[in-house]
């Protein structure tokens, strides 16, 4: 029982504190019952700070804890319909049979609670341990499903409402791929990436990241409706992000028709759900059941088992990245699973090889609980042979031979010959003519394997001297003269690209598109950039000490220098040109302008083009000065209160097009 406790402790720091969980749910939840019966039969050994006590979570220090009015409880999960229907027996004991059922997709990310005092957004209070949370509000401020201040002025008072953050798998794809472009740790799912961005201290940084957000239940003082139904139906029109997928049912059986259709219908969705949530209908009859000391027993979720096979590990191989970074990747006898052929698994790092404690042709458990590349869960060690051979990490790069190094506080092992190392030389090549790079048309990824592999390229500035090679070009495989002319047109348009596109498809550690944008605009030249101290580049906006250590590291070395040289040589930009404005007229000339939050149809950075190139200016903030302020939806209250407080006329984009006619 002290066994179980203590891992249980772990995997609940693991998962709410560094939303970085090492166990499937599942599992987790099978620790959990076998620890609860055991405290039942032997009450005498029950610790009475157990977890199956506890709602979960817990507290983390950087935040302002703040007590929830209403706690924030937990539910008690099934996993089979004999469980869910000895659930709705105890219902029908309590209540007899005269009731509804409201059926909800069970969003895998992280509860929160929000509340609202006079219409105005006061506080958003994750659900730490269930009475007490971190208070995110500037956080959660940044979603913009999240309204700040309601239109509709006749809801309550005071009320709490809770939700789900969550992040949508392409989001998280797409972050995710930056990441791994950087050389940082992957996160292993959406849920743990809308959770390690809700608890990041840098506001800017969680309004990069995308989150979203679904409510799904009311706390008011007295009842303002008489059911959960008919609260979600006032949630919508007060201007809340309520889940479409929800249904309203009169018997368990069209609750487990729900169940079922979901369970494959859930890939189709944007997000992650792992379940479904089951709530009695009326309040009147919630409030007859009542809770247990963590959940009520008006509400259940059914939870489905991530999608599970068992296949085998027939070997590990190692793939070496742009920059360096050796990650290891399964190969699995090739099996079928949620409808797809799975053949490899991501095995992320070194680490995770040493914790699945792997061996050759192991029988292994893969899962792909709807996330995009399967996961090896588990080792089925009753399978394993005698005299297996443990997989080890290797210490050489796989490609190179070169000894491998890892940095202090990282988990990936890198090969450090960036100079010499093939998948790298070509990875950095295909890095800087890439689409958010140079953009180089007529040249993609297979042609410049092919280019180094026949010695024509080996650095960024031969794709600069290629014209004087067409001779070689044209003895190349279904390479005709018509494509060679358009590679070498992409290639004299690249030389065009502004600086801070070259500076980013350097390819320097750790400097991203937004970090390389950063520099060009600090720096405004390369030469200021390659000779700046580790204090002018922290100096610079959003520039901090790790990215500033890995651009002197880089430009410390003379071939790297030397590359540039040859690059400018050949006229690529290396420094800020400050455009160029020809006005379309000038019509707002002398007119001021501050744009704030959402529009339908127009980013931010259209209304902005669209005022400066008619001889307006947009200022940084709102002052007596200023002439309009172009209003969108989930505007900050707080601009909204400085502009009332000036006198500054609020515009809509309706009005500007009209002071553009
Ligand atoms: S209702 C008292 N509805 O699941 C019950 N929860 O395991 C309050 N969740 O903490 C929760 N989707 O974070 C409810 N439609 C939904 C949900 C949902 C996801 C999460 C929530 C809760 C956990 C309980």
């Amino acid at each position: 029982m002290e066994a179980l406790v203590k891992e249980l402790n772990q995997h609940s720091y693991n998962y709410y504190v560094l939303a970085m969980p090492t166990i499937a749910d599942y599992e987790f939840d099978q620790k959990l019952a076998a620890l609860d019966k055991l405290e039942k039969e032997h009450p005498e050994f029950a610790d009475p700070n157990s977890p199956t006590l506890k709602v979960g979570g817990d507290i983390t220090k950087n935040f302002t804890t703040v007590p929830h009015r209403w706690p924030m409880l937990s539910l008690g999960n099934t996993y089979n319909e004999q469980d869910l229907r000895d659930f709705d027996d105890r219902v029908r004991k309590t209540i007899g049979d005269q009731f509804q059922y409201v059926c909800e997709l069970k969003f895998d990310g992280l509860s929160i609670s929000l509340t609202y005092e006079d219409s105005k957004l006061v506080r958003a209070v994750t659900r730490g341990d269930g009475s007490k949370g971190d208070d995110v509000t500037t956080n959660i401020k940044t979603i913009r499903n999240v309204p700040h201040q309601l239109k509709n002025e006749a809801v309550p008072p005071l009320f709490e409402i809770r939700g789900e953050i969550f992040m949508h798998r392409a989001a998280f794809d797409r972050l995710n791929k930056e990441r791994e472009e950087l050389g940082e740790v992957q996160y292993a799912n959406p849920r743990n990436f809308a959770a390690g961005t809700v608890k990041m201290q840098d506001s800017k940084e969680v309004a990069k990241r995308p989150l979203d957000c679904f409510l799904y239940s009311l706390n008011t003082d007295k009842n303002y409706f008489k059911t959960h139904w008919e609260s979600l139906e006032n949630l919508k029109e007060w201007g809340f992000n309520v889940c479409e997928h929800t249904k309203l049912s009169s018997s368990i059986d069209e609750v487990l028709a729900f169940i079922q259709y979901w369970e494959e219908a859930r890939f189709k969705l944007s997000y992650e759900i792992d379940g479904i949530v089951i709530k009695v209908n009326s309040y009147a009859q919630q409030q007859e059941l009542g809770f247990t000391a963590k959940s009520p027993r008006w509400a259940i979720s059914y939870k489905y088992k991530a999608q599970e096979v068992e296949t085998i590990l027939e070997k590990v191989t190692y793939q070496v990245g742009r920059t360096g970074a050796v990650t290891p990747v399964a190969n699995l006898k090739p099996v079928q699973l949620a409808g797809t052929t799975v053949k490899r698994a991501t095995l992320h790092n070194a680490n995770e090889i040493e914790r699945l404690d792997l061996h050759e042709g192991d029988s292994v458990f893969v899962e792909k609980g709807g996330e995009i590349i399967p996961k090896i869960i588990n080792v089925n060690l009753e399978k394993r042979k005698e005299g297996a051979v443990k997989v080890n990490y290797p210490t050489l790069c796989p490609e190179c031979n070169t000894s491998l190094i890892r940095k202090e506080g990282e988990v990936a092992f890198y090969c450090p010959n960036d100079e010499a190392c093939p998948p790298q030389i070509v990875g950095k090549m295909q890095h800087f003519i890439g689409r958010k790079a140079m953009n180089i048309d007529g040249l993609g990824d297979e042609t410049i394997e092919t280019f180094y592999q026949r010695g024509l390229v080996a650095h960024i500035s031969d794709l600069y001297t290629l014209h004087e090679k067409s001779d070689q070009l044209k003895t190349l495989d279904r390479f005709g003269e018509r494509s060679i002319e358009n590679m070498l047109k992409g290639i004299e348009q690249s030389k065009q690209m502004p600086f801070e596109k070259v500076l980013f498809g350097l390819g320097i550690r750790y400097v991203g598109e937004t970090v390389a944008r950063k520099l060009a605009v600090g720096t405004k030249h390369i030469d200021k950039l390659t000779s700046a101290s580790l204090e002018e580049l922290v100096a610079i906006d959003e520039i901090g000490q790790r990215i500033a250590e890995s651009i002197i590291e880089y430009f410390g070395k003379p071939e790297h220098l030397q590359q540039i040289d040859l690059l400018k040589g050949y006229g690529l930009q290396f420094e800020v040109v400050e455009k160029e404005i020809t006005l379309e007229s000038d019509k707002l000339t002398g007119k001021t302008f501050v744009i704030s939050g959402v529009f339908e149809n127009y980013s931010r950075e259209e209304l902005k083009e669209m005022i400066e190139n008619n001889g307006g200016k947009i200022l940084s903030g709102i002052s007596a000065k200023l002439n309009y302020l172009v209003a969108g939806d989930n505007m900050g209250p707080s601009k909204l209160e400085k502009a009332n407080k000036l006198n500054v006329p609020l515009i809509s984009v309706d009005d500007l097009l009209e002071l553009l006619k």
